[in-house]
């Protein structure tokens, strides 16, 4: 099977990796890919927006299998795009999508079928917010309804930080349109875990529990970032956890969907908070998570295609999913100024890793050479048999990665 994977970040890398392993993988190519990919994939550049460019592509190089990984492209219907032309597709349709794609759509689908997530209200003026607020309990949230490259969410400490936020996201606009739609929601306090699972529109199969460390310095100090390292599984998803889980939120989410009428097929990024009153739910994504995604893809023994196949013609009930009983480690290598003022351009020099997995994220090749050309560069990756020896086996390696003001949280797996 010839199949082509959506996306060039290191999230991209590890699905090409693990695609490449699986025997039904003939060719294995990527749009637009990175200097990592294209050692063991055809990449092409190509904006992921470009549907009919890619359509002519994927004619070109006989594509059977497109795998949208982004959420951008899925939400604007990348997937019904080429099932419509009669490629498959993996990855859950623009209305699908949605569940990650608008906040107030997830909320009121969470509301409607019981699934536990933290109360809020919905507005689209600004004077019927800032009234809200007046008389509100703080801390609140603040969420944008639309994709905000992870930007869209304000936590408000104080009356003046949400009359702040407000005008931000709905006045001056900052996230354009996806600030038309606001949410208020309650601030939840707990511990945050995240859950993929495959879901082929009737059945969902869960992937190893996993965290990820989003705080750009050690200490969780600094901006949030798209993310600065992972490990799967989280040794606070308990198994009693994992039933409430299932029972409160997966099952449920399953069956909303069915009874909406949306056959979701793809991947679901389930956000989570343990809280003191029980699992709630923070928000959906529609895709893999970046980095966490990093740590769990590398715990697969089962042949990813025979998953995706499965998905695809609903008999996920079927296959029996093997993960590895071992933890997935990885830490992200960003630029210097990362997430706030980014350089590219950086020449790397990489020497000889040992025993880890190297993922490249912002990486390109100039002059013959290879340079940065991201804010998150790398994520060096380590399968080992628990969190302490992982995260030696990772750190042990960090070093041999070298370019101009490199950097890394020395702090991840410590939780
Ligand atoms: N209700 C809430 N209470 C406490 N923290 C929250 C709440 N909602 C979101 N957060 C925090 O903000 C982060 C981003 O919010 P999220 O809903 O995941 O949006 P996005 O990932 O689209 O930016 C979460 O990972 C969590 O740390
Ligand atoms: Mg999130």
């Amino acid at each position: 099977m010839n199949v082509l994977v959506i996306g060039g970040g290191g999230r991209e890398h590890a699905v090409c990796h693990t695609l490449k392993k699986s025997k039904k993988t003939d060719k294995l190519c990527c749009i637009p890919g990175n200097a990592g990919i294209a050692k063991i994939a055809a990449t092409k550049q190509l904006s992921v927006f470009d549907f009919d460019g890619i359509y002519e592509y994927v004619k070109e190089q006989n594509i059977d299998l497109v795998f949208v990984t982004p959420d951008d492209p899925l939400a604007k219907g990348m997937v019904d795009y080429f099932t419509e032309r009669g490629i498959k597709a993996f990855g859950p349709t623009a209305s699908a999508a949605r569940l990650e794609s608008s906040k107030a759509f997830a909320k009121r689908f969470m509301n409607k079928y019981g699934i536990p997530t933290a109360q809020s209200i919905i507005f689209s003026s600004p004077d019927e917010i800032r009234d809200y607020v007046e008389t509100a309990k703080f801390p609140l949230v603040l969420k944008a309804d639309g994709l905000a490259l992870g930007k869209g969410v304000l936590i408000c400490e104080t009356k003046d930080d949400a009359l702040r936020g407000i005008d931000e996201l709905m006045v001056s606009k900052a996230f354009g349109d996806a600030g038309n739609t606001v949410l208020v929601e309650e601030f939840l306090r707990g511990r945050e875990v995240t859950v993929m699972a495959f879901c082929d529109g009737e059945h969902i199969k869960l992937m190893p529990s996993s965290q990820d460390h989003k705080r750009a310095f050690d200490g969780d100090k600094g901006l949030n970032t798209g993310g600065m390292g992972a490990f799967a599984p989280s040794p606070y998803f308990t198994t009693d956890l994992e039933a409430e889980f299932l029972e409160k939120i997966a099952l449920p989410t399953v069956r909303g969907l069915k009874s909406e009428g949306i056959v979701y097929k793809g991947v679901i990024y389930f956000g989570l908070m343990i809280t003191a009153d029980g699992l709630k739910v923070i928000e959906y994504n529609s895709r893999l998570g970046d980095p966490e995604t990093e740590a769990v893809l590398p715990l697969l023994e089962t042949d990813f295609v025979d998953i995706i196949e499965a998905c695809l013609d609903g008999r996920l009930d079927k296959l029996d999913i093997k993960w590895r009983d071992k933890t997935g480690f990885c830490v992200v290598v960003a630029s210097g100024g990362y997430p706030e003022h980014v350089v590219k351009g950086y020449e790397i020099s990489i020497g000889d890793l040992e025993g880890v997995t190297l993922f490249h994220a912002g990486t390109a090749v100039k002059d013959g050479k290879l340079v940065t050309s991201g804010g998150r560069v790398f994520e060096l990756t380590g399968v080992a048999d628990d969190i302490e020896s992982a995260r030696k086996l990772v750190y042990g390696q960090i070093d041999k990665i070298k370019f101009k003001d490199c950097r890394y949280r020395s702090d991840i797996g410590r939780v």
